[in-house]
């Protein structure tokens, strides 16, 4: 079974408890979204591989440790998990992007594929998905499934916001995707909206609605 990781740090739950705030209002909630990305990024890359390497420093030659191992690639679920992007992106800027664009259908809650732009090289990366909500877990169950469709092996999800349902949906259906959260709220209301949550993400991130 997948490990679930709820990071605690002080920092984070402070910025948590502006997102949720109702009166933040859009450009707060786009730089706080970024600030947890970032914050997170620490706590996701704490198991990539070192290797020491010889550098010469102003003083002497020495030895010392540098990432090794394989590439990373970030993969936003369309639209909220773009406001994660620039937050990870400061901490990995070597990493590629890849997009994979779903909504979720209002009435029947699934979620439905509009796009879907990777790199080239996908099999062969470190793949981080990027959303903040994990609600039903539709959405990051099909996103994931596009990606091991395509032949990525080794995949972690990271959200910010989750419902019960959503963490144990997808590690159902996923057991090898360790998912890395903020926050696993109480439950999902009749219109699948966690709660408390924040409302919507993608409007309160583009200002839409
Ligand atoms: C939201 C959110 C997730 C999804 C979560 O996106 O960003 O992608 O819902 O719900 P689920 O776990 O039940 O699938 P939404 O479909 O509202 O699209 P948007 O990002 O374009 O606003
Ligand atoms: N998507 C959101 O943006 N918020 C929720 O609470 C559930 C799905």
């Amino acid at each position: 079974m997948s490990k679930v990781i709820v990071i605690d740090h002080p920092l984070l739950q402070h910025k948590l408890t502006l997102l949720r705030d109702k009166n933040t209002g859009t450009k707060d909630f786009k730089q706080l979204v970024k600030e947890m990305s970032m914050l997170m990024g620490y706590e996701i890359t704490r198991d990539l591989p070192l290797e020491e390497v010889e550098i010469e420093t102003p003083v002497c030659k020495t030895k010392s440790k540098a990432i090794a191992g394989k590439k990373l690639g970030i993969v936003p679920i369309l639209r909220a998990g773009l406001g994660m992007v620039d937050g990870i992106l400061e901490l990995m800027p070597a990493a590629k992007v890849g997009h994979v664009g779903l909504y979720r259908d209002p009435e029947t809650l699934e979620p439905v594929e509009y796009y879907c732009k990777l790199p080239t090289d996908v099999e062969e990366r470190d793949l981080i998905v990027l959303d903040p909500m994990l609600a039903t877990g539709g959405s990051a169950i099909a996103a994931i499934k596009f990606l091991k469709d395509r032949g990525a092996t080794n995949i972690k999800l990271v959200c910010i916001i989750a419902s019960p349902e959503g963490v144990e949906a997808v590690q159902k259906a996923h057991a090898d995707v360790d998912i890395y959260l903020a926050s696993i709220d109480e439950k999902l209301n009749d219109h699948a909206y966690i709660v408390p949550g924040l409302g919507d993400a993608g409007d309160r991130l583009f200002g839409t609605k």
